[in-house]
């Protein structure tokens, strides 16, 4: 769908898209995690490839129909995995992209072999402990000229407004770019067509992309690139 394009406005530059969802196991068979297909991530790393960027993407359990031509795959599972190989890219790439739903949480003990049901009925309950921020991480970490840039998936509440918390978010994380994502009622998850509101690291408003996941990741390159130029 997207030719490659050496010379392109991205070319030369080092791209590594994170998506898809982690997931974090309780046993051999069974795992805490997300319904993110990784249509967003692969759709990005899609057209950072097609303008000429060196495309890698970090593939957290994508179906292999979706992932793209023309990028360098690298396949992960929990977040523990995510977490490593992102950071070790940190070092040399242009632009870090998170677009990966990454577990929020993980069991503290994974079960060696399968867990069985008890004779009497009782249930165990999962103790569960924090994963690390990636993205604050990276962001924490940046390199002068580096781009860094996060998806913040949201459903407004009493405490506020989808765009509310994406301000919040984009604040807390530290990010270059947070692009927010309004999610539930038919949006955000699957293949359907979403709204994006790119926000920069203080909150402020500086895009809205809407259509489908190659337009949005279209939209969003155009922002990044400008970045990449200043
Ligand atoms: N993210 C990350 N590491 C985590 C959690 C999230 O790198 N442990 C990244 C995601 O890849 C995404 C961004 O942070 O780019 C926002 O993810 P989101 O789940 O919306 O944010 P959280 O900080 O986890 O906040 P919430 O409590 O709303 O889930
Ligand atoms: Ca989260």
């Amino acid at each position: 769908r997207f030719a490659a394009s050496h010379g392109g406005p991205l070319s030369g530059r080092r791209v590594v898209v994170s998506a898809g969802g982690t997931r974090e196991p309780l046993d051999p068979v069974r795992f805490i995690g997300n319904r993110s297909s990784g249509r967003q991530g692969a759709a990005l790393a899609a057209v950072a490839a097609a303008r000429g960027a060196d495309v890698e993407l970090v593939a957290a359990n994508v179906d292999a129909a979706l992932l793209p031509d023309g990028v360098r795959v690298t396949a992960v599972e929990t977040t523990a995995e995510l977490h490593d190989v992102m950071t070790a890219r940190a070092g040399t790439a242009d632009v870090l992209v998170m677009a990966a739903a990454v577990a929020d949480f993980r069991p503290v003990h994974t079960a060696a072999s399968k867990t069985k049901k008890n004779d009497d009925g009782s249930v165990a309950p999962i103790e569960l402990t924090q994963n690390p921020d990636i993205l604050a991480t990276l962001a924490a970490g940046r390199r002068r000229g580096q781009v860094i840039v996060g998806f913040g998936a949201e459903t407004g509440d009493a405490g506020g407004s989808v765009l509310d918390h994406g301000r919040a978010k984009a604040r807390r994380k530290g990010a270059d770019l947070l692009a927010v994502n309004q999610v539930g009622v038919g949006q955000g998850f699957g293949d359907v067509p979403n709204q994006v509101v790119v926000l920069d690291g203080s909150g402020t408003e500086v895009a809205t992309v809407a259509g489908s996941k190659a337009e949005v990741a279209a939209g969003l390159w155009d922002v990044i690139a400008e970045l990449l130029r200043d």
